[in-house]
């Protein structure tokens, strides 16, 4: 972008903000019918935007490029193993076309959810995208996740069919989701169909009459699919993630709007140019990976990577070595795999050729002056902008960042709101924070197109969650944030009860509520503590039902307690810390006091007057004053 085009859309959206979004809509997307309303507030906060246009979205990503890209690579993609495939976008339009008419033939209508439990291989987004095709509504699990939070996810979804993998590879070892699968879907009645891509070989149980191989699927079907005309607001996904209650939420995103934000940070933030080769590291499972490689890399018309494992296989270098053999251009990462990284020294990138790089991305989770200096230094050669990336699952596209060359960056700072975006940090009364630095909430003060529609099957925790708290007037993202004397944003991460360790997104509640259905646990508390590698730690304080464990027992319910975490949600929840105590501290009327807990799981003073507290002897215990 240049400065001018960057000040003009700045301008057009302030002076004219739904005809700013309806000319970037015309421009952007290829309608089957256009649109005549831009925005509806009829129903707010369930916003719709262009909801009388008609479109595909899958032919916006494939179909739209055949005149000119068709022998393109749209994906380049290399296993764990190293066995490395590359699909044109004609190929890729090909197998999406055979893919959506085996979706089609197991009965899978427009509407019709799909769950997605795949390893990062290449069909993970033929799926996605075979979706989109025939207007099923897709709905990816993280392949880390549990049996039990894949059930979950399933049963609220309600979805008719699973697609998985025999297994994946990662970190050297081979996971079984088809395995996991079997373990679950017993408990879903509404699944009929499990399709299994064979990737990995391992040895897998059957089941005749549900189990349908992949490769048998789509053997004797056509390639083309005619594409399902959806409108705009026709939902395009839902997406599970935690919040600081209940169960993960799936947030709802609508076809148009969703496409568009996807397309327009592509072109903004990411500067993506023809010659380009894109890598986002993100996992399909979360909202990165939608948005940065199922959608918005193949409606550009980009080339992107795909890459299937761990970034330590075969050693700490793979991921410089993936760029330097397929000519990496941009690349896109969360700070806790820089970190991770950097921890194993400069050889690895040095022993690499970088020099195709030209612009660096980073998500999920603030950024700390040290990782952002090495990626800028080691990984960019201090050559390369890095383009530090603010937004949430629910946002579905980039809200605040830089836009490259254009807006100076600082380390640490998303920088500004992208054109369109009113983002503003308010007071606990909602009135904005005018002074510099000081914190506030960040909040978005317009409807934006991509914003989540709604929590699937519960409009009602939609509202409360995003729009109550300000009376409706504010989305309100559940993060702190400041700005500085120039506009700048400095996120200062969440003010709820929700984690981000190594950039995934977990819910207090979540694991506490995990914990407590183990037997011998009466209560628990969960609390995040800074973490040098994965930015923030898990810390659980338990109150066993019998008495406080020690020695050797105590290891033992702490290793068991892990490994439960590990089962119900998946590896990533399981906490770093566990410690016992024969009671939590709570005020008189019996509230868990969380802040008192973070500052014992940081190892802090406790200055504050804790005679108020039920229990005050409690907090030497928990501070490890007492024997444990
Ligand atoms: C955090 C990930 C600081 C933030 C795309 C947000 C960030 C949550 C940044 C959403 C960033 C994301 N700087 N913090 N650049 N990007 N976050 O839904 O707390 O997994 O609310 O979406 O990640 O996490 P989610």
């Amino acid at each position: 972008m240049t400065e001018e085009l960057y000040r003009r859309l700045l301008a057009e959206a302030e002076s004219d903000y739904e005809g700013f979004w309806a000319r970037r809509a015309r421009e952007e997307i290829d309608w089957i019918k256009p649109f005549t309303r831009t925005l509806d507030e009829s129903n707010a906060p369930h916003y719709r935007w262009f909801d009388d246009g008609v479109l595909n979205v899958s032919v916006n990503c494939l179909d739209r490029h055949i005149a000119q890209r068709a022998d393109k690579p749209a994906i380049v993609f290399e296993g764990e193993p190293g066995d490395v495939r590359v699909l044109t976008y004609r190929e890729l339009l090909a197998e999406v076309g055979r893919f959506a008419n085996a979706l089609r033939a197991q009965g899978i209508n427009t509407g019709d959810r799909v769950v997605i439990y795949m390893p990062m291989v290449p069909e993970a987004v033929i799926a996605m995208q075979a979706c989109a095709r025939i207007g099923a509504i897709h709905s990816v699990v993280f392949g880390g996740f549990s049996g039990e939070s894949l059930k979950g996810r399933i049963i609220d979804a309600g979805a008719t069919a699973v697609v998985t993998a025999d297994g994946g590879h990662r970190g050297g070892r081979i996971i079984g989701l088809k395995a996991i699968c079997d373990q679950v879907l017993d408990e879903c009645p509404t699944v009929r169909t499990l399709f299994v891509l064979k990737r990995a070989g391992n040895a897998i149980a059957w089941r005749p009459g549900r189990d349908i191989w992949w490769h048998e699927a789509v053997a004797d079907v056509s390639a083309d699919c005619a594409p399902v005309a959806v409108g705009s607001e026709h939902p395009l996904y839902l997406l599970y993630t935690s919040g600081s209650t209940g169960r993960p939420k799936g947030i709802q995103h609508a076809s148009a709007g969703y496409l568009l934000g996807t397309i327009l940070t592509m072109r903004w933030v990411f500067d993506i140019r023809e010659d380009d080769v894109f890598w986002c590291t993100a996992d399909v499972g979360w909202v990165t990976g939608h948005s940065y490689v199922a959608y918005g890399p193949l409606a550009c018309g980009a080339t992107m990577v795909m890459y299937e494992g761990a970034p330590t296989i075969p050693d700490p270098g793979r991921f410089w070595d993936l760029c330097e053999r397929h000519r990496v251009s941009v690349f896109y990462t969360a700070p806790t795999a820089i970190r991770a990284l950097k921890k194993h020294g400069d050889d690895y990138p040095r022993g690499h050729d970088l020099s195709r790089l030209r612009l660096l991305g980073s998500v999920g989770e603030p950024i700390n002056p040290e990782a952002w200096m090495w990626y800028y230094q080691v990984i960019g050669q201090g050559r390369c902008p890095i383009v530090d990336t603010w937004w949430q699952t629910e946002t579905g596209v980039h809200m605040i960042a830089p836009i490259p060359g254009i807006v100076a960056l600082k380390p640490g700072s998303c920088t500004r709101p992208l054109p369109g975006i009113v983002a503003d940090v308010v007071d606990a009364e909602g009135t904005p924070v005018t002074a510099p630095d000081e914190g506030g909430f960040l909040v978005i003060k317009r409807p934006w197109p991509s914003m989540l529609r709604t929590i699937w099957g519960d409009p009602e925790r939609y509202r409360e969650t995003y729009w109550e708290r300000f009376q409706n007037r504010y989305y309100v993202s559940g993060d702190g944030a400041r700005r500085d004397a120039d506009g700048y944003f400095w996120v200062m991460g969440r003010v709820d009860d929700v984690l981000k360790v190594s950039g995934h997104r977990l819910g207090t509640m979540e694991i506490e509520s995990v914990l407590v259905a183990h037997p011998l646990i009466a209560e628990a508390a969960v609390v995040g503590r800074p973490d040098e590698l994965t930015g923030e730690a898990i810390c659980a304080f338990v109150v066993p039902r019998g008495p406080r464990p020690s020695g050797d027992e105590r290891a033992a319910l702490i290793a068991e307690l892990r490994a439960w975490v590990g089962e119900k949600i998946g590896p990533i929840a399981k906490p770093a810390d566990i410690r016992f105590a024969d009671n939590l501290p709570k005020t008189r009327s019996g509230k868990i006091m969380r802040r008192l807990l973070r500052a014992v799981a940081r190892g802090e003073t406790v200055d504050e007057d804790v005679s108020t507290l039920e229990n005050p002897d409690i907090l030497r215990q928990l501070q490890g004053h007492d024997p444990q």
